[in-house]
């Protein structure tokens, strides 16, 4: 099956915060559609807006979570990490997609990959994610380490 990331209808529940404003707006730049779900209704239209402002010809809309929900067919709730600066495409960060829905774990993939800079590797059924959550220490340990001027960087490669 075959995904096509600017068909779909991204909700993200919540769109405010530090990760769901970042991949909101990574989305909106990849032409991807997104709505800026909120508790707050005025939150999430300010929130489109402040998308707006930077990509000004991004589908972008805000509003309640309900609306969100209502709204999206497919929903981000809670997602990963995404850096402010993209990595080099040449280069791309990869991150883990687990899962047991094949038709869910297509979706993903694509829209992970509509963004520069990102590649998705599969890494099995859904039951591998509490093994995947197990290298986030180490992850923000590089990131703090870099924050504080270091230049430590962690290598992974994932053998299958
Ligand atoms: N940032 C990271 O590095 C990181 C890493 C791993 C996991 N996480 C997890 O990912 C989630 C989001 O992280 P974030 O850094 O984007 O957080 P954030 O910047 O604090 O944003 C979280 C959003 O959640 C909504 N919210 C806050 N309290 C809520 C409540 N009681 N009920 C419903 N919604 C509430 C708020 O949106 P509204 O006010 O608009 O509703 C807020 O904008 C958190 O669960 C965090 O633990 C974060």
């Amino acid at each position: 099956m075959e995904v096509e990331p600017t068909q779909l209808k991204v909700a993200l529940i919540p769109g405010t915060g530090r990760i769901g404003s970042r991949l909101a707006r990574r989305l909106a730049l990849a032409n991807v559609s997104v709505f800026i779900g909120s508790r707050s209704p005025q939150k999430g239209l300010q929130g489109a807006h402040d998308i707006l402002a930077s990509c000004p010809h991004g589908r972008v809309q805000g509003g309640s979570n309900q609306e969100a929900a209502a709204w999206g067919d497919t929903i981000f709730w809670n997602p990963s990490k995404f850096f402010d600066d993209l990595p080099d495409p040449n280069d791309p960060q990869c991150t883990f997609v687990a899962g047991d829905d094949e038709e869910a774990i297509q979706r993903t993939v694509a829209l992970v990959e509509v963004i520069p800079g990102f590649k998705a590797i599969k890494a099995g059924g859904l039951a591998n994610s509490k093994i995947i959550e197990l290298l986030g220490p180490r992850w923000l340990f590089e990131l703090d380490t870099l924050n504080a001027g270091g230049n430590y960087r962690s290598g992974w490669k994932y053998v299958w």
